[in-house]
């Protein structure tokens, strides 16, 4: 989704802004800009596109100065071009300004603006800000800033700077993620520590309704009745180099090849072997409360969802207790029945989703404990959570998400565990399962030794249209999963069924033109799986089967196989998702599509 970037210091902050710019790429744009203060005053240049052009523009017309801010526009109001791209301006042209986020009421407010004589330039929401902030400007930035947002309804992270308040850059929250990066004698603001890294570890995170206002020398953060808010510094402990992509052809080839290292960083000190039991750290939840607790609501959005899925599986197998999953963005509009016995588990990646942060802010002021499974550290739903369990999955740049569900998969396996033994399971049931845990890490590493044999598989099929996904049990969510990767990045049409669903309709669209993709390990459901499997080849569908072992009910059933190591039911989903990844990686790439960053698509995805 959109990213910003501010820079004010003594270096020359075009190339530097440029390069945050370039590290925010991976969520998804189409159009980037940059404004820099010249000594004169505001200088801007944009492009439609990629941040080549923004490049090829700057190259065309160099602009220089210290101070400065830029931006990736993922378009909502306004089609990309560079008209509607930020920084965006007041009708003077010094005021300039980026924004993440939708201004709900942005209508009459230009409409009342344009009354007052604005003239307006672009089809944007943002704008109205540029005016808004112009109208109520008297010399000071950061307090037209404050009169201008008391006007709007909606979200926004935005970053602000005028030539007539020359030295400073002002940012404001509201449900859109910012950040200060503090350096030497120079500060940052940006939407995502990626685009600041390379310059400083130092960040400090703003939270809704506050506001920073950075000189080269100093910071401040005030709330917007311009009250200082006291605010801790936090230390990234990650480097560079887990958002470069190390010799892989994209960043989600790397991701997945990461995988035997992430699920361990996930399982890390929490997995205990001996007393078949899990240390979660970060619950808040007290004993009694996991023991009484009488429903689990698990919310969540697209590939964590499916997680989620496998989550309620889990948990209603091992712990007896009640889960329902809720798509995050059906959860907050409905009337959902929530006691304080509740717990809601929310999972997400990014932390940043709008819909599942605002479910989890709907199930709190319903009465709910909240517990957040999330990935990126400092994230607001990891802030606003009343308990966490964060993935350590390091940071995930591919859009499609791949090591961050395999480490969901685990941390609910843990949560799953923690329950499990507080309320019925024996010592050995917990053993079984943390020795299966503790296997997974080799297990993925043989399914990737065999990445080539999956790569020529997907070979024949680069040009399919349709594909079918079809499991069963713990499989089923990986079928919808592996449907979902396939469709994202090579635009494929691809739909996952319960295997015996298909009889329900599916099979009608069956020949010879159809792939289906089995997923269908030697679990509980196996037997019935084949008995699918049978109906499909029988109609003339070719058949892909992701199996465990050598199988005499599917000789010459099946035109490719692919095998998994063997593991308990409930965590095969880490195992039989991985060849599912790399068939959708390899089709995609083997198409020429930019895998990593598929059209339509953000990574974050931080408006309704
Ligand atoms: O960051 P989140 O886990 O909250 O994101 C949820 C979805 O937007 C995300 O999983 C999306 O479906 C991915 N593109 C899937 O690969």
């Amino acid at each position: 989704m959109c990213g910003i970037v501010g820079y004010v210091g003594a270096r020359n902050a075009t190339t530097l802004l440029v390069n945050g710019l370039k590290r925010l790429e991976y969520r998804g744009y189409d159009s980037a800009g940059v404004s820099l203060m010249n000594g004169q005053g505001v200088e801007t240049r944009k492009a439609k596109g990629k941040i080549a052009m923004l490049e090829a523009a700057i190259e065309a017309q160099p602009i220089h100065g210290n101070i400065g801010i830029a931006h990736t526009r993922w378009a909502t109001h306004g089609p990309p071009n560079e008209c509607n791209a930020h920084p965006h301006h007041d009708c003077s042209g010094t005021i300039s300004l980026v924004h993440n986020g939708i201004i709900e009421n942005y209508s009459p407010l230009r409409a009342m603006l344009q009354k007052t004589g604005h003239t307006f330039v672009s089809d944007t929401d943002t704008e109205v800000l540029a005016h808004l902030i112009e109208a109520a400007f008297d010399g000071n930035l950061e307090e037209a800033v404050i009169d201008a947002l008391a006007l709007v309804e909606g979200t926004y992270g935005i970053a602000v700077i005028s030539a007539k308040d020359p030295d400073k850059i002002v940012a404001a929250r509201k449900g859109s993620p910012l950040l200060i990066g503090i350096g030497d004698g120079e500060h940052y603001v940006a939407s995502d520590v990626a685009a600041i890294l390379q310059h400083t570890r130092q960040v400090v995170y703003l939270d809704d309704g506050e506001m920073a206002i950075l000189t080269r020398d100093s910071y401040r953060v005030c709330d917007l009745d311009a009250k200082t808010v006291k605010k801790g510094v936090s230390r990234i402990d990650w480097d560079l180099d887990k958002i470069e992509k190390g010799g892989f052809a994209h960043f989600m080839l790397k991701e997945i090849f990461e995988q035997p290292q992430t699920i361990e960083n996930t399982m890390r000190g929490r997995s205990v072997d001996e007393d078949g039991f899990s240390k979660l750290g970060g619950l808040n939840l007290s004993k009694e409360f996991l023991q009484h607790l009488d429903q689990i609501i698990i919310t969540a959005c697209g590939t964590s969802w499916h997680s989620a899925l496998i989550g309620e599986l889990m948990i209603e197998e091992h712990a007896r207790v009640r889960v329902e999953v809720e798509y995050a963005s059906e959860f907050r509009y409905r009337n959902p029945i929530v006691s304080e016995q509740t717990l809601c588990v929310v999972i997400s990646q990014s932390g940043e989703t709008a819909d599942t942060l605002a479910a989890m802010r709907e199930a709190k002021r319903r009465g709910a404990k909240t517990l957040g499974l999330v990935n990126q550290v400092g994230s607001t739903i990891a802030r606003e959570d009343d308990g966490g369990v964060y993935l350590h999955a390091g940071p995930e740049i591919g859009v499609a998400s791949t090591k961050a569900f395999t480490s969901q998969v685990i941390a609910l396996a843990l949560l799953t565990l923690k329950l499990s033994r507080l309320r019925n399971m024996s010592v050995v049931q917990g053993r079984e399962i943390t020795q299966a845990l503790a296997a997974l890490p080799a297990q993925i590493q043989t399914i990737l030794d065999s990445a080539s044999d999956i790569e020529k598989i997907a070979e024949a099929f680069v040009d399919a249209e349709n594909f079918l996904y079809l499991g069963r049990g713990y499989n089923f969510p990986v079928a919808l999963e592996g449907a979902l990767k396939l469709k994202e990045i090579s635009y494929i049409h691809a739909e996952g069924y319960p295997a015996a669903e298909m009889k329900h309709g599916p099979i009608a669209l069956i020949d010879e033109n159809m792939p289906v993709v089995f997923i269908a390990p030697h679990d509980a459901v196996f037997d019935k799986v084949v008995s699918n499997v049978q109906e499909v080849k029988a109609r003339g569908g070719r058949v892909i089967v992701i199996t465990s072992r050598e199988e005499p009910a599917l000789a010459g059933k099946i035109d490719y196989e692919i095998r998994v190591p063997e593991t308990i039911d409930m965590l095969y989903p880490v195992l039989t998702v991985i060849p599912l990844q790399l068939l959708a990686y390899y089709i995609a790439a083997k198409r020429g599509l930019n895998v990593d960053q598929p059209r339509n698509l953000a990574k974050s995805v931080t408006v309704e």
